[in-house]
């Protein structure tokens, strides 16, 4: 007996701790950008798994990869050498700045490391520094350390004390970032282009600005490009578009297609301060994962998907220009690549995006008055017009 989307969602409501409030169907299979739940109605998917389908779900020569290598090798400790891990390394570092990788499971886990690396090398090359500030509105994960990083009251307020060492100031503001500096900072730590904030773009010369100052005063720039890296704003990292390299950063999201993993990467005067015994995880850099790691860097890099992405971004923002000129309820449109969104005059977009899912198609409300896109790069321009249909007959009915 087949079990029905209703009898899954009972089962969910009896069984999972209650964190979040889902979506109301039961999704089944997905591919490119469309996902299809139990019904067998289709949605297209512009919320990419999170901006992490990049190259869209469950990508042939991803899944090849999985497949082959989980009939090969799937996990050993890193005390052993494995080949997939080793060929991802390669290719990340050779398409960087960065000069060292460490690969573990998600985005918070990346960050609770380059954390780590930061204090260490305050340790030993600034006295002890131990501080590191980061904005107001960034996200950068949910675990202890994070929580305290990510400097938004709503993930910090029911779990004070907050772990210590971490100072919030206000995004795209250089003056701040100076005012908060003291003997004990080691680091400021920021995203390129803050999503989960609300999908906040600095200044064209903040980043230049923080550069220089963390030079002046020999602190890590370290940049958070979970969900800005892989290409999401148009160029492999984020940092390619704002003239200046980071000491650290870290990746995950979109780096293996959709199996869970993340990576702290540094240049080298950095990350050699670190020493074996100081880092370690058991799931991390597990074959598998690497191997979807591998397949999609080689689709991102070898088959046009930066450039298809930026072509398909200047589509999607010129139908939501048109919208910004055409409905008097869309105030902005902003963002990069294909980390866009919309603002609203009110604070509806709760109902826009169970308007446009009703309609099939998939949007993130990031803002009680704004909507998120993050399709995948290769969403095609019949599925970016569509999607734009959609949203303007919401629009229009609001
Ligand atoms: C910029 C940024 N950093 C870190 C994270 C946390 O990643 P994860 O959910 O994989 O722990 C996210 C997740 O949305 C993110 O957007």
């Amino acid at each position: 007996m087949t079990t029905t989307g209703e009898q899954w969602k009972q089962i969910e409501s009896d069984y999972y701790m209650q964190v979040v409030n889902r979506m109301p169907m039961v999704l089944d299979h997905a591919e490119g950008t469309c996902v299809y739940d139990t019904d067998g109605k289709r949605y297209l998917d512009f919320t990419a798994g999170w901006a992490v389908l990049n190259i869209g779900h469950s990508h042939p020569a991803v899944t090849k990869a999985i497949q082959e290598q989980a009939g090969k090798i799937m996990q050993m400790s890193n005390l052993f050498y494995t080949i997939p891990q080793l060929k991802l390394a390669q290719i990340l570092i050779d398409n960087s700045v960065m000069d060292r990788v460490f690969f573990c499971n998600s985005g918070a886990e990346a960050n609770e490391g380059v954390c780590k690396l930061a204090r260490k090398y305050g340790k030993i090359k600034k006295n002890g520094a131990n501080e590191i500030i980061t904005a107001n509105n960034s996200f950068h994960g949910r675990t202890m350390g994070m929580m305290a990083a990510t400097g938004q009251a709503h993930y910090q307020d029911n779990w004070r004390p907050l772990a210590p060492g971490f100072v919030n100031v206000d995004y795209d503001d250089i003056d701040a970032i100076k005012a908060a500096t003291n003997d004990k900072t080691c680091a400021v730590m920021l995203e390129p282009v803050q999503g989960e904030g609300g999908v906040n773009v600095p200044a064209p010369d903040y980043f230049k600005q923080v550069r220089a100052w963390c030079d002046e005063n020999d602190l890590l720039l370290i940049l958070d490009e979970v969900q800005t890296g892989m290409g999401r704003t148009g160029t492999l990292w984020a940092y390619e578009q704002e003239g200046i390299e980071p000491d650290i950063m870290s990746v995950a999201k979109a780096l293996a297609s959709g199996l869970p993993i993340g990576a702290m990467l540094a240049k080298e005067e950095v990350a050699s301060h670190l020493v074996p015994g100081d880092h370690g995880t058991t799931f991390g850099a597990n074959p598998v994962t690497c191997a979807a790691g591998v397949a999609t860097l080689r689709e991102i890099l070898d088959n046009g998907v930066l450039a298809a992405g930026r072509r398909a971004s200047e589509r999607f923002v010129g139908r939501l220009r048109s919208m910004e000129d055409r409905f008097e309820n869309v105030t902005e449109v902003r963002g990069r690549g294909m980390i866009l969104a919309i603002n609203l005059d009110a604070e509806v977009s709760a109902d826009v995006v169970a308007q446009c899912r009703e309609k099939g198609l998939l949007v993130n409300n990031v803002r009680p008055d704004a909507i998120r896109f993050m399709p995948p790069l290769t969403v095609s321009d019949d599925e970016i017009d569509r999607a734009c249909d959609i949203l303007e007959e919401v629009l229009s009915g609001l």
